[in-house]
C-alpha cells in the first residue's frame, strides 16, 4: 500500500476499525484536530459527552449539545460510532444524590435514562458500552451506587432497558480486562452468567489503558478468543500505551509502536476487529490531567503528537494492518 494511504485506508482495506475518542470542544476550534480525526480514522467514540454528567445538567433537563455534535461527525464521515457509556459510577451528575431516592426510585430513574439517551441515538449509535466498569480490580463487583441500591440485576436490566430502544451492539467495558488474569476471569464469568439469562449482551470491550504494566499481546489475543467462543464480540475501546517512570527503555517510541502493532495484530488474529484509541493526538490524552501520573508514570501514549505529526506509534498499528 502507498505510503500516502492514511491509517483509515490501511484499516478500511483490512476491514477492520482504528477510532479515536473525540472532544467536541476540540472538532469545533482546531481544524488539525478535525481533519485528523476524519482522514486517519473510521470510528470514533465521545469521550466524555453521552456521559451521565455531562448530559444532565438538571434532574429534569438533558443537553445533547455536546454528543450531538460528536455523534453527528461520526455519521456525517461514514465513520462507527461507539455510544460511551450508559451506566457507570463516575462523571454522575453533581445534582445526583443516591439518597433522594428509594431503591424502586432509583431504578426507575436509569431505566429512564438509558430508554432516553439509548433511544435518541437509535439510528446512529453502532455500539453502546451499556455498562462500564462494574468490576472490582480483584474480581469482585464493584461497589457502586447502582450495586448498592440495586444489586448485581442492574447490569441485566441496563441491557435489557438500552435493548428495548436501539439495534445497537450492547458491550460492557472495562479496564485492566485485557489479557488473561483474575480480573478478565470475572468479566468472563459475569457475562458468561448474563448469557444464560439470556440477557442481551453483544460484546466486551477491553479498554487497554496500558499505563505501565503491558498486557502480553498473546494473553490478550487468548482472552479475546475467549469471549469469542462465547459468541461474543470484542473490541479494544481505549487504547493509549505510557510508561512506568523508572522502567522506561532507551528506545520508549520504538517500545510503544510495538507494542500498538501486536496488540493490532493479536487482535485481528483472535477475531477483534476494533481499536480505539483514545483521543487524537497526545495534547488531548486525559492521562495529561490524570492525578500524580506524572509521578508514576511518563510518556506521550497516542498515534499523533502535539502537531499532529505521526509517531511510530502510527507506522506500527498501519504495518500490523497490512501485515
Ligand atoms: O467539563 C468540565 C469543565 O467544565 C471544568 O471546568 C473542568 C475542570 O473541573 O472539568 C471538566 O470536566 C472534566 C471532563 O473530563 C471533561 O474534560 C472532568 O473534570 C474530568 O474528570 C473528566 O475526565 C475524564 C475521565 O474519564 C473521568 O473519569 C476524561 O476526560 C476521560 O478521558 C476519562 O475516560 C475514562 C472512560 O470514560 C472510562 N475508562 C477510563 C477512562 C480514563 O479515566
Amino acid at each position: 500500500m502507498s505510503d500516502e494511504a492514511t491509517l483509515r485506508t490501511a484499516a478500511d482495506a483490512s476491514d477492520f476499525r482504528i477510532g479515536a475518542a473525540i472532544d467536541p470542544d476540540a472538532l469545533r476550534s482546531d481544524p488539525s484536530y478535525l481533519r485528523t480525526a476524519k482522514s486517519e480514522f473510521n470510528a470514533i467514540t465521545p469521550e466524555n459527552a453521552l456521559k451521565m454528567g455531562p448530559l444532565r445538567p438538571s434532574r429534569d433537563t438533558y443537553d445533547f449539545g455536546d454528543a450531538d455534535a460528536v455523534v453527528d461527525f461520526g455519521v456525517e464521515h461514514d465513520m462507527y460510532v461507539r455510544g460511551h457509556t450508559l451506566v457507570w459510577h463516575n462523571q454522575k451528575p453533581d445534582w445526583f444524590q443516591a439518597w433522594d431516592y428509594t431503591g424502586d426510585q432509583l431504578r426507575t430513574f436509569l431505566r429512564d435514562h438509558v430508554h432516553t439517551v439509548a433511544g435518541r441515538y437509535r439510528s446512529k449509535i453502532d455500539a453502546w458500552d451499556v455498562v462500564n466498569e462494574a468490576v472490582a480490580d480483584d474480581g469482585s463487583m464493584r461497589d457502586t451506587v447502582w450495586y448498592d441500591a440495586l444489586g448485581e440485576e442492574y447490569l441485566a436490566d441496563a441491557f435489557r432497558w438500552a435493548n428495548e430502544v436501539t439495534d445497537a451492539d450492547l458491550y460492557y467495558n472495562d479496564y485492566g480486562a485485557d489479557g488473561i488474569n483474575e480480573k478478565s476471569d470475572a468479566v468472563y464469568d459475569m457475562v458468561e452468567g448474563l448469557l444464560d439469562d439470556g440477557v442481551p449482551i453483544d460484546g466486551v470491550g477491553l479498554q487497554m489503558h496500558a499505563l505501565g504494566d503491558h498486557p502480553d499481546p498473546g494473553s490478550v489475543a487468548e482472552n479475546v478468543r475467549r469471549f469469542r467462543d462465547l459468541g461474543l464480540d470484542v473490541q479494544i475501546t481505549e487504547m493509549d500505551v505510557a510508561f512506568h517512570v523508572d522502567d522506561v527503555s532507551e528506545n520508549p517510541d520504538e517500545d510503544q509502536a510495538e507494542f500498538y502493532g501486536d496488540v493490532v495484530a493479536a487482535c485481528r488474529d483472535a477475531g477483534c476487529d476494533t481499536v480505539v484509541t483514545w483521543g487524537v493526538h497526545d495534547a488531548s490524552t486525559w492521562l495529561r490531567s490524570f492525578r500524580d501520573f506524572g509521578e508514576r508514570f511518563t510518556g506521550d501514549p497516542l498515534l499523533f503528537d502535539d502537531r499532529y505529526d505521526e509517531k511510530p506509534a502510527y507506522d506500527g498499528v498501519k504495518g500490523a494492518l497490512e501485515d
